[in-house]
């Protein structure tokens, strides 16, 4: 794939409208965090890129190909939730096998290859546990698992972390860079913590009140923010995070 394209994309609910025609492009490979205040749109523009929401204007090319109306399926994207989502009554192999059963006719071949992919993200002990007997940390790295065994090209994160704990989520921020290199799938990541959008990413995009503020790489966020939203949003925020942890270290970052 080389590009996603979306244009002029708009969404309408009832008298409100949650995205006011956004432009922008994320390149084949590319990690591009999204971040912005609750209700700002985030969550809707990810389920019409993924297509489980339409859109009310505005179209999505994806390689040269319009999938604005294209079936969810067929987009060739994956979404991790915060809340992972699993089949509480299946193991983790299972709901790992579960997508891929319909798509790979073989079951040995569809057992392999969940098993390879429970492997990459490190949870080969745990096959036949469920989710209840798991970390949400585990339970996040076998919804990852689920997502990248259908080898989409684009992964949509919404908040994956926002149920974990600092050590977790450090581990699987880490975890996440390692896999998008391997497999070489771009990342579009919503996230609420600034610091994390910022390590994370090759370009960051504000986003207010369904409008994009800002969408460049971090340091040209951080050094020029387009205007007082995105400074007062991200660069303050960041300072302040700096500055507290120089006052509590006496370590001059
Ligand atoms: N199905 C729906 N029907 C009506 N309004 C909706 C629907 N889904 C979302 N909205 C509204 O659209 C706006 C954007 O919601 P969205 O979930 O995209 O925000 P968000 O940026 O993801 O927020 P958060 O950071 O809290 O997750 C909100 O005002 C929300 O109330
Ligand atoms: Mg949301």
């Amino acid at each position: 794939m080389d590009k996603l394209e979306v244009k002029k994309l708009t969404k309408v609910y009832g008298n409100k409208t949650v995205l006011k025609g956004l432009n922008f492009e994320v390149l084949s490979g590319e990690f591009l965090s999204i971040l912005g205040p609750s209700g700002c749109g985030k969550t809707t523009l990810l389920k019409i890129l993924i297509g489980i929401e339409s859109s009310t204007a505005g179209t999505i090319v994806k390689n040269g190909e319009d999938i604005t109306k294209v079936d969810s399926s067929k987009r060739g994207m994956g979404i991790v939730f915060q809340n992972y989502a699993l089949f509480p009554n299946m193991t983790v192999l299972q709901n790992v096998m579960y997508a891929l059963n319909l798509k790979i006719k073989n079951k040995g071949k569809a057992e392999e290859e969940a098993i390879e992919m429970l492997k990459t993200v490190k949870m080969e002990e745990h096959l036949k546990k469920y989710p209840h007997q798991l970390s949400g940390g585990q339970q996040q790295r076998v919804a990852i698992a689920r997502t990248l065994v259908l080898k989409p090209d684009i992964i949509l994160f919404d908040e994956p972390m926002s149920a974990l704990d600092a050590d977790n989520r450090l581990m699987l921020r880490r975890e996440i860079k390692a896999l998008q290199k391997k497999f070489k799938t771009t990342m579009i990541y919503i996230t609420h913590d600034q610091e994390e959008a910022f390590s994370m990413s090759d370009r960051v995009m504000v986003m207010n009140e369904g409008k994009i503020e800002q969408i460049d790489v971090p340091n040209q966020v951080y050094n020029h923010p387009k205007n007082e939203y995105v400074k007062k949003f991200v660069v303050e925020h960041l300072i302040e995070k700096v500055s507290s942890i120089e006052k509590c270290t006496g370590i001059d970052l």
